[in-house]
């Protein structure tokens, strides 16, 4: 079955993954493309929208698309930087802004658009970030809404489903942006809302099993959401095709090697656990360097896994997590458009599993549409809902070299806090958490005895997607009773501090 779908093109905003995102959530495909890269397809969108950018159309390397495709042939919505172009190459005016026009504002309707404005109220607040204005509307533009600073806040083109918004509709402080966006898409593009988890599985599903027939595949599962969310839609498109292979490189939360395994056999996947633990321990022995301890945990990860798709006679396909914002091309905005899109090279020098042919199930997903969709082929809420956690795992959380006794405690000292975040129903308001071990020791006394033991931090975050962060106020009588446990129950550890550092400058992890 074919979906409409809405064409994005990206000028370079930080905001171009929101405006995706929320014509998601109104169940619409959509798609983001760099603005150079027009699809050369682009008659099979339904409509499409100009996102924002850092640039002045008034600069030199400023984008300038051809858009003779696009305007007055299909519905368009230009939205700030994209309002200011259509503007700029149509007969309009676009000059440096006198006030400053950030943050809120709110519509006053110079005429009332029907269809556009409908179900939003004049007065309805929206979210400026502009320092270039629009002094004179295009050829044929009708001016249909200002805000106090902002007289030319929003216009349609006379004749055509053209509208443009120099305010950003599809960020949470434009409180009618996503009514704002409906209006555009389903009320005067008519885009069709057919887009859901539960047509994207009955379709994902359909696909694999055309596309993989009775080939063998091999996933790595890690005990996150991405891999599993994949695994579990292979496994019902593919059966016992699906070799599943789940590393234990010693590195993990307390238990969670085997409870995590006992979870994925629940499932019903066929899944293979390696206990290596030694191998990797003993490739990180004396190294103190974090990127040293990265390389050396990823070549280990590499020899592990190749020996264990090599036992699997016929395997010719490499499944892997890949979602949709590890694979959008994104536009630099201090230059012309760069590429950053991860790719897999079927060249020499390689491990062999890395010559296989690949599938990525969920790369048209966004992270909280995993989530969905593994909601909707019934995985547990509590394995879709786990905090991220990074791939080397403990050992970039041991600052300095690593020993299994570094381990042993900081895994005892991290399943206080996480355990405790649990049972204090703080989990679920905390995007990632976990505890560091310092290099230091401190003096302490524990009964009439002079200590001289290990220092812990413990790091909980508020972020969305990991790029920033802030330190969660969490509750002193939480912390309170946390590093009492923690100081009671791990031996080695006699002192908890709490990290109130937000990222920038400093970075979620210690290393
Ligand atoms: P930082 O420390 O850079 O972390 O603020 C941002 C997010 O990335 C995770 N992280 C990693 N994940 N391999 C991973 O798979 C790594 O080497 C790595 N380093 C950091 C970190 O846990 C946080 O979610």
């Amino acid at each position: 079955m074919q979906h409409n779908k809405v064409l994005i093109l990206d000028f370079g905003s930080q905001y171009t993954q929101l405006i995706a995102r929320r014509v998601r959530e109104l169940n619409i495909y959509c798609e983001i493309h760099p603005y150079n890269k027009i699809p050369t397809t682009v008659s099979d969108y339904n409509a499409v929208i100009l996102s924002g950018s850092p640039f002045s159309v008034r600069g030199e390397d400023a984008p300038h698309p051809d858009l003779s495709q696009i305007r007055g042939k299909k519905p368009l919505l230009a939205v700030c930087y994209g309002a200011q172009y259509l503007a700029h190459f149509s007969g309009g005016e676009v000059a440096p802004s006198n006030t400053r026009e950030y943050g809120r504002a709110n519509l006053s309707f110079i005429k009332k658009e029907e269809a556009f404005f409908d179900n939003i109220n004049e007065g309805s607040q929206v979210w400026m970030s502009h320092s270039d204005t629009i002094k004179h509307l295009p050829e044929n533009g009708i001016l249909i809404a200002s805000t106090r600073d902002v007289k030319n806040a929003a216009y349609r083109i006379e004749g055509e489903e053209t509208y443009a918004i120099q305010f950003h509709p599809e960020v949470y402080h434009s409180t009618d942006g996503k009514q704002l966006l409906e209006n555009f898409l389903v009320h005067i593009a008519g885009v069709n809302q057919d887009w859901t988890p539960q047509s994207f599985v009955e379709e994902t599903v359909e696909e694999l099993q055309n596309k993989l027939g009775n080939d063998k595949v091999v996933l790595g599962l890690s005990g996150g959401v991405d891999s599993s969310v994949a695994a579990v839609l292979l496994h019902k498109a593919i059966g016992k095709n699906l070799y599943c292979i789940f590393v234990n490189n010693g590195l993990l939360r307390k238990n969670e090697f085997e409870s995590v395994l006992k979870q994925y056999e629940g499932m019903g996947l066929n899944v293979k656990g390696v206990d290596a633990s030694k191998r990797f321990l003993d490739a990180l022995a004396g190294i103190d360097d974090p990127e040293k301890k990265r390389k050396a945990i990823g070549n280990a990860f590499i020899e592990v896994f190749d020996d264990e798709a090599h036992q699997i006679k016929d395997v010719t396909w490499l499944a892997q997590g890949t979602i949709y914002p590890d694979v959008i091309e994104s536009v630099s905005a201090t230059g012309g458009p760069s590429a950053t899109i991860k790719s897999h090279h079927n060249v020499g020098g390689l491990p062999d599993f890395m010559k296989l042919k690949v599938v990525e199930p969920l790369k048209a997903l966004f992270k909280d549409e995993v989530r969905r969709v593994g909601a909707t082929l019934g995985i547990n809420p509590e394995l879709l809902g786990r905090h991220p956690f990074p791939g080397p795992g403990l050992a970039i959380r041991i600052l300095g070299d690593i020993t299994a006794e570094k381990v042993r405690i900081l895994q005892e000292v991290d399943a206080i806090f996480i355990n405790g975040l649990r049972e204090w129903g703080l989990y679920d308001k905390v995007w990632q958490a976990g505890a560091m071990l310092l290099p230091v020791n401190s003096v302490g006394v524990m009964g009439d005895e002079r200590t001289y033991e290990k220092c812990v931090a413990l790091r909980a975050v508020e972020s969305t997607d990991g790029m920033t962060a802030d330190w969660v106020n969490l509750p002193y009588e939480f912390l309170q009773k946390t590093s009492n446990d923690i100081i009671n129950k791990v031996k080695g550890v006699n002192r908890v501090v709490y990290d109130i550092s937000s990222k920038p400058p400093a970075t979620i992890e210690w290393e």
